[in-house]
């Protein structure tokens, strides 16, 4: 079979995070987080990250949930983009689980535009109204698209003008940092709160919500409990996030993953029937193909149309997308623009 180009989640577990998983299946160990491996992990995520503390939690919606629940009364709202995960792909979650209105901004690329997010009308106060009280950005974005540190700091301060909390939806952040060249801190600078991301960079599975403003992990466990997303044995979550850090694995996996989408975009470009709609900056790559192509192509790559009425496409690399396989992509495609 073909490797698939549809999402960086339909790779398998990396070698090494799996390696980790099977290293410390030995004995028995107290369960809940108080492993040695948690323990550790909470302590890495201290220093490398300036983190208050931080919970694992079984997958990426869950981490988005709980990170607004820490923030978030019932009557209070959060703003996101219009094709946010939040707002497009979580059945609900949020407005079931949180009890919140989620405000839905209009994007460009992807992204909050600053001068847009400055005409919102805010009417907190009014009782009539839901009470805005936080900003969610995803980095990077649904369109592979990113924030750099200062945008996040412009961010930061529209959020501190209207006393918002800054979330962080870092389903894939390492891909974020690779591909900026900065360090975890930089890029976190002025976030809250940060959901960050393990399954799309080789996981079999875990999230962690990571809290960097004193007091809102103060309910945290208890919402996790609640919402059914405390894992008992969790050595198993925690020893493959510090096999993860240790070693910059988390930058070999998101650099190649970066520099494969890359190689993609430039063939994709070379070819006068392609129009890519997007910027490649991280390991997705957005365009429109030809509508005829579109089902041939996808029988030998999956993939997924992202628009079905331009025909724009997403595709994505994952851990293990060889050069190979996106040479082979392309030459599939050409044969068909023939
Ligand atoms: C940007 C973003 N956030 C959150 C998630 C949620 O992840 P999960 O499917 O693990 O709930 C995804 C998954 O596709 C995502 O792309």
């Amino acid at each position: 079979m073909n490797k698939s180009f549809a999402s960086d989640n339909h790779a398998g577990i990396h070698p090494a995070l799996l390696e980790a998983m099977i290293d410390v299946n030995q004995g028995h160990c107290p369960s809940y987080g108080q492993d040695p491996w948690s323990h550790k992990l909470k302590k890495l995520l201290k220093q490398e990250f300036g983190a208050v503390d931080s919970f694992l939690v079984f997958n990426g919606t869950a981490a988005n949930v709980l990170s607004l629940q820490a923030c978030l009364k019932s009557f209070e709202s959060v703003l996101c983009t219009d094709v946010s995960h939040l707002n497009v792909d979580e059945c609900g979650a949020p407005e079931k689980i949180v009890g919140s209105k989620l405000v839905s901004v209009p994007s460009q690329n992807g992204k909050f535009n600053l001068d847009e997010l400055e005409s919102i009308i805010f009417r907190n106060g009014d009782q009539h109204f839901s009470q805005v009280r936080a900003l969610s950005l995803t980095q990077p974005t649904e369109y592979g698209t990113l924030y750099t540190p200062d945008e996040i700091k412009r961010l930061r301060v529209f959020c501190d003008q209207h006393q918002l909390y800054l979330h962080m939806d870092g389903a894939r952040l390492s891909n974020a940092v690779a591909a900026l060249g900065c360090g975890w801190k930089e890029i976190l600078k002025g976030i809250d709160i940060l959901s960050f991301g393990g399954a799309k960079n080789g996981f079999l599975l875990g999230e962690l919500v990571i809290v960097f403003k004193e007091g809102l992990e103060k309910d945290l466990k208890f919402y996790r409990k609640q919402s059914l997303q405390l894992p008992s044995k969790t050595r198993f979550l925690a020893a493959p996030f510090l096999k993860y850090f240790e070693n910059n694995l988390w930058y070999e996996i998101a650099s190649h993953e970066n520099s494969m989408a890359k190689r993609l975009y430039e063939g994709l470009k070379a070819s006068p029937q392609v129009q890519m709609t997007q910027p490649c900056q991280v390991n997705s790559v957005f365009c429109i193909l030809p509508k005829e192509i579109i089902k041939p192509l996808k029988k030998k790559f999956f993939f997924y149309v992202w628009n079905e009425n331009s025909f724009e496409v997403r595709l994505m690399t994952s851990f293990d997308t060889s050069k190979e396989d996106v040479d082979s992509f392309l030459e599939e495609l050409n044969n068909l623009l023939k």
